[in-house]
């Protein structure tokens, strides 16, 4: 698919094409591990061995690459595994620099299983500050989130970019919270972009799976490498169903931001009401990064992540999660459905509480996926269920 074409023509049409032999205008399901050969080492076609690769993943590696404007997309079995495949491609004694408000796994990760591996991660809550103090003779990579997992604090992905190049580190983001359709880390110069397409890639909550989307030749070939070594791949049947919610993300993600628009003023409505302490939520003039917003995410939308502190501590937090009717308390983001979660309690719970305070993860925060349902449904559904745990807090009903 040409790379002149708009968004919404890429999302339908990259990595499609009709099938050769039946025309089949969607691919088939290639679910064989194997594939014949005509001599030794002479496959017939592309193919070999389905954890090196296979159509259905191929495919969907083109579609995202596509949409990221990358040139090449390594897909594998979740956003975590494609965090440790690139990790793993660092030698030991790295040094990594990495924003503080990261998802909770991949602080995990970092912690606990790449310094097992000898690789060592500075955290900062302000990048672009601290990056020139904390860089070393062994860094090698900077690791961003933005908008970061659960504070929604934006990083200038541009500004970190130059900085990596002047120091000659790689620049990995993590763009799982707004998705190719709203931002596009590689045009501002990140080396590498992620993504946990469990979230709005896929976009329907039922397949686990991650991917990365790259330009240079020799980091792909060292992935790509790692990829089939390692092994923590996708099936065909869970890469042809993100393939299929590929295809309507610019829909989602339009919709999504559009609610969430309206649930964070609303929310933002309710600090004067004494029932909401502070929002977070990149499309409202509050943000304290709107300019970097307005440059970095496409028509300076927001995207479908909310957070908000409710006044009554953690109690008033978890009444708010268990008095909304649409909303459905889980952990995860980025399907069609609304879910609302308490980071301290879920997602962010394995970090440590003062680390975590430090970065705005209070206890009562709670995090907020809009989904596509219809927004003034949700903007009801928000404050009956603040007004209810409010009220509880203060011992009204
Ligand atoms: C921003 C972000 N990155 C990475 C991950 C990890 O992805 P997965 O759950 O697919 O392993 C998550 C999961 O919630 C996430 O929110």
């Amino acid at each position: 698919m040409a790379s002149t074409t708009r968004f919404g023509t890429r999302a339908v049409h990259a990595g499609s094409s009709p099938d050769p032999h039946t025309g089949a205008v969607i691919s088939p399901i290639s679910l064989s591990t194997t594939f014949a050969q005509k001599s030794p080492a002479v496959p017939i076609g592309k193919y070999e061995y389905s954890r090196s690769s296979n159509p259905n993943r191929d495919e969907f590696e083109q579609a995202v690459a596509s949409l990221e404007g990358g040139k090449y997309g390594l897909a594998f079995s979740s956003g975590s595994a494609t965090t440790a495949t690139i990790l793993q491609s660092l030698s030991p004694g790295s040094h990594i620099i990495s924003g503080a408000d990261v998802y909770g796994g991949t602080h995990r990760y970092f912690t606990k299983v790449a310094q097992s591996h000898g690789l060592e991660t500075s955290f900062t809550t302000d990048l672009l500050t601290d990056i020139p103090s904390l860089v070393k003779s062994t860094t090698r990579l900077i690791w961003v989130e933005s908008p970061s997992n659960p504070t929604l604090s934006i990083t200038d992905i541009k500004a970190v970019a130059q900085l990596a190049k002047q120091y000659s580190l790689f620049l990995v983001v993590d763009n799982t919270f707004l998705s190719p359709y709203l931002q596009t880390p590689l045009a501002l110069g990140a080396d590498i972009v992620v993504h946990s397409v469990t979230k709005y890639i896929n976009g329907h909550s039922d397949v686990v799976m991650g991917v990365a989307v790259l330009n240079d030749d020799d980091i792909y070939q060292k992935l790509v490498f790692l990829q089939n070594a390692i092994g923590a791949v996708p099936s065909a049947f869970d890469s042809w169903l993100a393939h299929r919610g590929l295809k309507t993300l610019h829909l989602r993600l339009r919709a999504s931001s559009e609610n969430a628009q309206k649930v964070a003023e609303v929310l933002a409505s309710n600090i004067k009401t004494g029932k909401v302490l502070h929002v977070n939520y990149p499309g409202l003039e509050m943000h304290p990064n709107r300019r970097v917003v307005m440059q970095q995410h496409r028509d300076g939308l927001g995207g479908g992540m909310i957070s908000f502190r409710v006044v009554g501590g953690r109690r008033g937090a978890e009444a708010f999660c268990q008095s909304t009717k649409i909303f459905t308390l889980a952990e995860s983001l980025g399907g069609v459905e609304s879910l609302c979660e308490l980071p301290a309690l879920m997602t962010h719970a394995g970090i440590h509480a003062s680390e975590r305070i430090k970065s705005g993860v209070h206890d009562d925060l709670v995090r907020l996926s809009v989904g596509i349902e219809d927004g003034d449904d949700l903007v009801v559904d928000v404050q009956q269920a603040l007004d209810r745990a409010t009220g509880q807090v203060n011992g009204v009903n």
